[in-house]
């Protein structure tokens, strides 16, 4: 099989078999294709895309080219929870202690962030001493004792996808959704949930800026997952404004506990008891309308507080930090970000509020950047609220003064203000089960 066959096939519009799909991504792993031939199949896949029998293919391989984590010690329905990428999303902090509090064990592998974006491992390192390299044995534990462990990706995992990425990202092949979807659904299906719940974020912070190719997606990911034989269930959910109150990790760590703590903001709240109902739905808990009852009564009973203040401590992490958040170190510097005039908020525009997060220090432009755990936002307004001419729209941390002028400048160019409220969507746009 030779590769220039399998490229030229792809170009013409033919349909890839299993067998040429998996010998492209076996042999690139194995360094055997030259990235030059590896990036014309993936632009040729960008342009003339791929049937789902060819994604689920490319998905597989991915999942199969490394080493699998052995959960082999971990008892019971295992549950996970995806998102494709947002700003100020810390709804997995939420969701998973819920989730564990209600008996269902959620062993979580998950990322850092990149960009604009955050990422789970990020967040929960903002906690003093809190350990994201586990072994597996020690993962095991954890998640019997407590419900809940989360740790970083291995570098064996799914080998393929840091491979392939790393080469779309330079040559202008990301936005393709086969590509999309088979590689957060190859690292998904590598870790072997029985069940997994993806919340594909959807406007200007997210990858993908329509309802319409969300929802694409969104069935993409459904459908691969249901033909490696997971339960799933997606939710296209708004990503034009930052969710919640906070961007920068410990701020967004701070926001979960008080949110489990009952004091958190609303969009926060309802998306987490959303995405909290399904995955208790997945692992047959009851309806989605018994299981999201279940999740509020988690969250005012305070065992799913409970339940992230031990996870910490069982990572090595300060659990006391999570009971009073008012504990976590603040930033350096602090400036406010004023209205230059009075108006409705119609827009926040999520990436730049990312972006302005990221130039604090909260975030890694390069996957080597240092990061500040205490840098980041606090939006004070948010899209919809009426602002008066000087009052604060955003309180901004950061390590270093000079940090702050730029971050100011990209917030002012990221808000938008009117005379009249905006059209609001709701947060919750779509679910595909
Ligand atoms: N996240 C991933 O893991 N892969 C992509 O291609 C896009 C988002």
């Amino acid at each position: 099989m030779r590769m220039y066959d399998i490229i030229q096939k792809k170009k013409r519009g033919g349909v890839l078999t299993d067998e040429e799909i998996s010998a492209f991504v076996s042999g690139y792993v194995r360094e055997e294709i030259p990235d030059y031939q590896a990036a014309a199949l993936l632009m040729a896949i960008c342009f003339v895309g791929m049937t789902p029998e060819e994604t689920a293919a490319l998905t597989f391989a991915i999942r199969d080219s490394g080493e699998k984590p052995d959960f082999g010690a971990i008892s019971g329905f295992r549950v996970d929870k995806h998102s494709t990428g947002g700003v100020g999303d810390k709804t997995s902090l939420v969701a998973a202690p819920i989730v564990a509090a209600l008996g269902v064990k959620v062993a979580k592998m998950s990322g850092r962030g990149l960009g604009h974006t955050g990422g789970t491992i990020d967040k929960l390192e903002a906690i003093r001493g809190f350990r994201t390299d586990l072994s597996a044995a020690e993962f095991a534990a954890v998640v019997n004792r407590v419900g809940l462990a989360v740790t970083g990706q291995s570098r064996t995992l799914a080998p393929a996808d840091r491979k392939l990425y790393a080469l779309r990202d330079v040559t202008a092949t990301v936005d393709s959704i086969p590509l999309i979807a088979s590689s957060i659904m190859g690292k998904k299906l590598a870790a072997d949930d029985d069940g997994i719940v993806l919340d594909v974020k959807c406007g200007s912070g997210a990858f993908m800026k329509t309802e319409e190719e969300s929802m694409v997606l969104a069935k993409t990911m459904v459908d691969i997952g249901k033909r490696a034989g997971k339960k799933m269930l997606a939710f296209v959910t708004d990503m034009d404004r930052p969710l919640g109150r906070t961007i920068g990790n410990s701020l967004e760590v701070a926001e979960a506990a008080e949110t489990l703590a009952g004091k958190g903001p609303d969009d926060l709240l309802s998306l987490s008891l959303e995405l909290s109902a399904a995955m208790l739905s997945l692992a047959g808990k009851g309806s989605l309308e018994e299981c999201r009852k279940a999740a509020e009564d988690a969250v005012k009973s305070g065992i799913a507080l409970e339940t992230l203040a031990a996870m910490t401590e069982a990572q090595g992490g300060e659990a006391s930090w999570i009971l009073d958040p008012t504990r976590f170190p603040k930033a350096r510097c602090r400036a406010a970000f004023c209205a230059p005039q009075s108006g409705y908020l119609v827009h926040t525009d999520a990436e730049g509020y990312g972006r302005a997060a990221l130039a604090l220090g909260a975030g890694r432009a390069r996957l080597d950047d240092h990061i500040y755990p205490a840098a980041g936002i606090t939006l004070l307004a948010k899209t919809g609220d009426f602002v008066k001419a000087g009052e604060c729209v955003a309180l901004l941390d950061s390590e270093e003064e000079a940090r702050l002028d730029d971050a100011k400048a990209i917030l002012a160019a990221s808000t938008r203000y009117g005379d009249a409220p905006p059209v609001s969507r709701p947060l919750l746009l779509a679910c595909v089960e």
